[in-house]
């Protein structure tokens, strides 16, 4: 079959390489019972982006917090983990990977205990003051009452995540160009990557000569382009293959 061919050459490429950085979106949560953005179900289907431009936020932030509050922190307080995050995470200590990237908001790779993780797209978990940008955990504020506001100078908050024509914190973005730079495979998993600039990281590693190897349920806008090994399985799934394949040690039989 070729899925299983597929992960034998997905698991021959990751012993091989010296650098490997694994490139995530919603895809990857979605077993956690995140929706994903795009597709059936997806985020984009039920809310109108505009919501989240930042122009809008700014002019109308009672509005939009209603909106964020509804899709993303009253899910997100109760979501853990899934078994993708956990292996990545084991991959991690055993150095088969060197770092993620993730386009994903909800901490769940650190809180599945990745180390190395860059948010490209921030996180939920802190809010900052539009007007004098102090930083605040999320748990600070009280979201019975929106929109929240500064405890310094009465600001808006705004969740510390890319609204839509906003510009990514430009050291977030370098760290995550750099790691792909350094990559001899790009592990791909559960993303579209339809947004700017997380799109240009799969062809930006395969330019510099490394093996993109992609775990989605189905082909994305960059399958027949760049990626080089397709595991057309989901994310649990295939990081359990492909831990069996690189992490469990043959049994000795009894006596030897
Ligand atoms: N396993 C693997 N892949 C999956 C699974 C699963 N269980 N479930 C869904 N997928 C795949 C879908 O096939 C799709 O290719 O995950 C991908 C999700 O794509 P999007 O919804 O577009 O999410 P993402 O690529 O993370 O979006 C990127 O767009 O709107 C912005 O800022 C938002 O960070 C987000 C960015």
């Amino acid at each position: 079959m070729k899925i299983l061919k597929n992960i034998r050459a997905a698991a021959e490429a990751l012993k091989k390489a010296k650098y490997t950085v694994v490139f995530t979106g919603a895809g990857i949560s979605a077993e956690s019972g995140l929706p994903t953005f795009r597709g059936e179900g997806g985020i984009w289907k039920e809310v109108d982006p505009n919501y989240f431009n930042i122009d809008f936020f700014l002019k109308k932030p009672g509005l939009t917090w209603e909106i964020i509050k509804k899709v993303f922190y009253d899910q997100l307080i109760n979501v853990k983990p899934n078994l993708a995050h956990h292996i990545l995470s084991i991959m991690g200590q055993q150095g088969i990977i060197q770092s993620v990237i993730t386009q994903n908001i909800d901490h769940l790779h650190q809180e599945a205990g990745c180390k190395k993780v860059i948010e490209l797209h921030g996180t939920y978990r802190r809010l900052i003051c539009t007007r004098c940008s102090t930083e605040y955990d999320y748990t600070f504020a009280d979201l019975n009452y929106l929109p929240p506001t500064c405890f310094v100078c009465r600001g808006v908050l705004k969740p510390d995540f890319v609204f839509f024509n906003e510009k990514l914190s430009p050291e977030v973005k370098r760290r995550a160009f750099d790691e792909v730079k350094k990559a001899d495979v790009l592990l791909v998993i559960g993303t579209r990557a339809e947004v700017y600039p997380a799109n240009t990281l799969p062809q930006l590693a395969k330019e510099q000569g490394a093996t993109i190897i992609e775990i989605n349920l189905n082909p994305s806008p960059f399958t027949d382009h760049y990626t080089d090994i397709f595991l057309n399985i989901g994310a649990a799934e295939g990081m359990k293959q492909l831990c069996r394949l690189l992490m469990c040690q043959e049994e000795t039989p009894a006596g030897k």
